[in-house]
């Protein structure tokens, strides 16, 4: 279950919060968005040669953007507009095809780039380019930045 790795993956959610986390889309999307963030930042490290390439931690990070990708629509229901901390811009309900579009392709980049299983960070610099790039363009378009 996604919902359980999110939890486990985000290491603070103590029993009762992960109750409060199935229920409240607005928690569970951020978790799930501080999840790809960590998997990004895992894949910055080795991009930037601050780590050595490991084939299998780039893998991991992939294919947990890839999970997150294929439910997150699901998080967006008509009232999640506002609420708790929440940084989405009006548009997504507003054009929410649009916005399924970009959950869509972002899905597809990830599972392509799982597919590709890059070998080594030549490889791996080729199949997360496509995939990097949906973050600011998703964030840019949906999102209401707070910096
Ligand atoms: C299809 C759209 C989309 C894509 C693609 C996307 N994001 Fe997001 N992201 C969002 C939305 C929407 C929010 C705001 C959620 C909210 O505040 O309710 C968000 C929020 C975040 C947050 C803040 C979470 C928090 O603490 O509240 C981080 C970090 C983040 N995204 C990282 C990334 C990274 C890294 C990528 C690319 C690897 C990425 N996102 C790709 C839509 C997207």
């Amino acid at each position: 279950m996604i919902l359980r790795k999110i939890a486990i993956a985000v290491g603070v959610v103590s029993v009762a919060a992960t109750c409060a986390f199935a229920q409240d889309p607005i928690q569970t999307r951020q978790a799930a968005m501080k999840f790809v963030g960590g998997a990004a930042k895992q894949a910055g490290g080795m991009l930037k040669g601050e780590k050595p390439y490991d084939a299998e931690v780039a893998l991991a990070a992939l294919t947990k953007m890839n999970e997150v990708a294929s439910v997150f629509a699901n998080y967006f229901p008509e009232g999640s507009e506002t609420g708790g901390e929440t940084t989405v811009s009006p548009k997504i309900w507003e054009d929410m095809a649009g916005f399924q579009a970009a959950v869509a392709k972002f899905e597809a980049d990830t599972a392509a780039a799982v597919a590709a299983a890059p070998a080594d960070l030549d490889a791996f610099k080729a199949a997360f380019g496509a995939v990097g790039a949906n973050c600011g363009t998703c964030h840019k378009a949906y999102r209401v930045s707070k910096n």
